[in-house]
């Protein structure tokens, strides 16, 4: 079913019923072109009403019909929008919940609107690049008036239906039972003999638009940076005022075809796509369950385990929090309650959210305490003689069906879940540092993680507003995988003629949010020295540049010792170049017997790229990513990958795999040549003229 229809005696309720949001698919919008023919032609039926089933009124555009020849066929939404706008019989919508994109124009089709007040009412298009293709542009002005439906439709946020009070969008907003409210209007409006009040025929309010127009112009395109679509949203809410109806029509209809062809569009709806792609894993058993969660367990408070701890309170569970001493648990509490303390400081949070939260945060000193904990994440030392104590232990205490989780970002977790007689509970949650504010989560599938155990993990994530990708067991997993070939690359680039605040200048203006030596200073140069010298015993043949070494041995760890490859004046988190590191890289070149060059930007991002997409191709073709789209995910979730170039492996296929490889080929003639060994899975692709995506 996809409308349901119920008659009040003379008035017909129609609800849209096609979950998960009510979305206006083909079908759905068959069922409604047909209901609304039916509901005109019989004579009992003297106004309808238009309302969703379940809790949303509609999310507008049903996405798995997007860029599908269906999302055209007919009825298509201008088409049903007339179908409203000319009814004989006036039409009330009643938003029962979130009318978001086409679910909103639809309504703005209709002759009256009542809302329940908290709802939220949106046109988010321009989210994903694009602007409201279905007169939103052109209705919502005339509906709520001209500043705020710039800012509704510029900015893509929802706002509550209680914010729209007083705007000839609601007619009426109510408490109690909406739909007897709207049958109530719809009747009432049935008495008089009509034409009834289309939103298209009212004049946009807005006292001296001109001036407004040009002042708001200013500020969206400095604020739109690389996206083309607030100023394309600006326009066409523009035309509204400066145009008839149907010319501003025409201007929202050319606005946003050339959007919707747009790089930077395609970009976001991949992204969009791949997000949601991301949480769908292929080939599970289809009777596996996710267990419900309800209580967390957490061993380990410093700083992964209390950031993790947060996203559980956050969202309303209940986190038992263990430590080894008391002085550990009092630290990693305290920190806790500064960050809370800190949002609330800034407004993000009230004071009794602060005090709900930490309620719900219990701390012990004994693993007894964890015996009820459906998901318990382990967060201490990475070392595996630790970890594996911490995992027999908890084999011994946790509930059976509990599932154990470890936050280890290099080690093996198959050998981790050894530790345990219960490996099929296992599996990996790698956060990002700062775990309460970094969206990516990467979902580590043991070789025996069980069906139900990654669904419960999936959806845990889901609870959390977390972003996952999920990963098979490998060192670095799919983001620190990559990322260690593209810092490798930039070792080497500081070897043949770059510096440091160079590589960064350049990868940051092609968007990435920081550099690497940047991120390496917040991060911690240490972290990446300890790798390297494991390294050295593993893989003797993978060749870095010392230079990272040889910063790390001046005691230059970063932001925490006010020096890394920058220098941290006290309270600058910036840095300066530094001469020191400046002259270390000169010399170590001379070292080399290196003469050193001068270095485009081109070439630095092309080689930091192609670092990354290489070895994505190898982590596609080991399975450890299950698709493409995962890669770009994670890169646009947890490493600040520019969204609008729509992740690593979306770019490569926008530069054509061809031009990709011969890019590799020429370096392979270069300085560290070795390092670009073309992955095979990406020279297929580029011999058949294919792409990742
Ligand atoms: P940390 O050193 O800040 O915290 C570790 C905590 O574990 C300490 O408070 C320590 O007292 C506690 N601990 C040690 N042994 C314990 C035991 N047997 N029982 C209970 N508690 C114990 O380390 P951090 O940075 O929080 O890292 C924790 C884990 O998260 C490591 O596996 C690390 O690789 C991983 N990770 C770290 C990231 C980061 O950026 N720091 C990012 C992603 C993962």
């Amino acid at each position: 079913m996809t409308v349901q229809i119920h008659d009040h005696t003379d008035v017909r309720v129609l609800l849209l019923d096609n979950p998960p949001i009510n979305g206006l698919g083909l079908a759905t919008r068959r069922a409604l072109g047909e209901a609304l023919d039916q509901a005109a032609q019989d004579a009992v039926i003297r106004a309808i009403v238009i309302s969703g089933a379940g809790t949303l009124f509609s999310g507008g555009a049903d996405i798995r019909e997007f860029n599908t020849p269906q999302a055209l066929q007919s009825p298509n939404l201008h088409e049903l929008i007339e179908q409203l706008e000319t009814s004989t019989k006036p039409v009330v919508i009643a938003f029962n919940g979130t009318a978001l994109g086409g679910g909103l124009e639809l309504a703005l089709g209709a002759h009256y609107r009542v809302a329940v007040a908290d709802v939220l009412i949106g046109l988010p298009e321009v989210k994903i690049g694009i602007l409201p293709g279905g007169g939103g542009t052109q209705r919502l002005p005339r509906a709520v008036g001209l500043e705020t439906a710039l800012e509704m439709i510029v900015s893509g946020t929802p706002r509550p239906a209680r914010q729209l009070i007083g705007t000839r969008l609601l007619d009426e907003v109510v408490e109690g039972d909406l739909l007897q409210t709207a049958v109530t209007l719809a009747r009432r409006a049935s008495e008089s003999p009509g034409p009834y009040p289309r939103v298209r025929d009212w004049a946009v309010e807005q006292a001296d638009a001109a001036a407004f127009l040009a002042a708001a112009r200013e500020r969206i395109a400095a604020a739109a940076g690389p996206y083309p679509a607030p100023l394309g949203c600006f326009d066409a809410v523009a035309a509204s005022v400066n145009l008839p109806f149907d010319e501003g029509m025409a201007s929202e209809r050319a606005g946003f075809v050339a959007l919707v062809e747009s790089a930077e569009s395609r970009a976001l709806r991949h992204a969009f796509f791949g997000e949601r792609a991301a949480s769908k894993v292929a080939g599970l058993s289809a009777d596996a369950r996710a267990r419900p969660v309800r209580e967390i367990g957490i061993v380990g408070a410093g700083t992964m385990g209390g950031g993790i701890a947060m996203n559980f309170l956050n969202a309303g569970l209940p986190v038992t929090l263990l430590e080894t001493s008391q002085a550990a648990l009092d630290r990693g509490i305290a920190t806790i309650r500064a960050n809370y303390e800190n949002s609330a400081k800034k407004g993000k949070i009230s004071a009794a959210q602060v005090q709900q939260r930490l309620e719900l945060l219990r701390p012990s000193l004994d693993y007894a305490a964890l015996a009820q904990a459906d998901l318990i994440v382990e967060a201490v030392f990475e070392d595996y003689a630790v970890k594996e104590s911490v995992f027999r232990q908890l084999d011994a205490v946790a509930r059976p069906g509990a599932i154990l989780a470890t936050n280890t970002s290099t080690l093996d977790v198959d050998r981790i879940a050894a530790a345990t007689a219960r490996p099929q509970d296992v599996l990996g949650l790698h956060f990002f540092s700062p775990a309460n504010v970094m969206k990516l989560l990467e979902v580590v599938r043991g070789r025996q993680t069980a069906d139900e155990v990654l669904l419960t993990a999936l959806a845990v994530a889901k609870t959390i507003g977390k972003t996952a990708v999920v990963a098979g067991v490998c060192d670095g997993f799919i983001g620190n995988r990559m990322l260690e070939q593209y810092i490798r690359q930039a070792g080497f680039l500081l070897d043949e003629g770059a510096l440091p605040q160079q590589v960064d200048r350049a990868i940051e203006a092609f968007g990435f949010a920081m550099g690497p030596f940047r991120m390496g200073d917040l991060a911690g140069n240490d972290i990446g020295w300890a790798i390297r010298q494991r390294r050295a015993l593993e893989r003797p043949d993978m060749a870095y540049s010392r230079t990272a070494d040889l910063v790390c041995e001046l005691g230059r760890y970063g932001q925490k010792s006010g020096k890394g490859w920058y220098d941290y004046a006290a309270g600058d988190r910036r840095g300066q170049p530094s001469a020191e590191v400046d002259a270390l890289i000169e010399r170590h070149s001379r070292e080399l017997g290196l003469e050193r060059r001068e270095i485009g930007d081109a070439e630095i991002v092309e080689r930091l790229l192609l670092a990354l997409v290489n070895e994505a191709a190898l982590i596609l073709a080991e399975g450890i990513a299950a698709k493409a789209s995962d890669i770009d995910v994670v890169y646009l979730a947890g490493y600040g990958f520019p969204p609008w170039r729509g992740g690593p492996l979306f770019y490569a296929d926008s530069l054509g795999l061809g031009n990709v490889v011969a890019a590799m080929q020429r370096y392979a003639r270069g300085y560290r040549g070795e390092a670009w060994t073309v992955a095979p899975l990406l020279a297929r692709l580029a011999q058949n003229g294919q792409s990742f995506n």
